[in-house]
């Protein structure tokens, strides 16, 4: 029983240390267009991970390009992504910096 009282407290910690682990700059962009509601650091949610995300190596320009219109076919079995047309060019660069960090 205690056991598993920790380690539902583990994961508890883990998940809030996720959630906290975005740089502030990046937590900015992510909460304005809600990124995270789709996109998680290790897992699917509605979108691929931002792991995943980050394998494909996209510059700033294609990431903006492809964010401001989603191609749905990039990622077979996902739904499409709901175009976000009002980012910058500034916000998708530092979400393009920051997955470039991503391993
Ligand atoms: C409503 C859910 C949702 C939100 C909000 C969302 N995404 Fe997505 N995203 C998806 C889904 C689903 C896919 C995969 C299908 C697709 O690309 O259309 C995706 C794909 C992507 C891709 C890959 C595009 C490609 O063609 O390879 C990038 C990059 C991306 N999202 C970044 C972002 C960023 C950055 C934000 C916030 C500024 C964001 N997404 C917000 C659901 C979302």
């Amino acid at each position: 029983m205690q056991k598993q009282l920790l380690l539902v407290l583990f994961l508890f910690i883990a998940s809030f240390a996720n959630a906290q682990s975005l740089p502030a700059e990046v937590k900015k962009v992510s909460d304005k267009y809600a990124c995270a509601g789709c996109h998680l650091m290790d897992a699917r949610l509605v979108g691929p991970s931002w792991k995943e995300l980050a394998k494909k190596k996209y510059s700033a320009k294609k990431m903006g390009a492809l964010i401001r219109k989603p191609k749905p076919e990039n990622w077979p079995g996902y739904p499409p992504m709901a175009p976000l047309a009002n980012i910058t060019d500034a916000e998708v660069k530092v979400m393009s910096d920051w997955l470039s960090t991503i391993k």
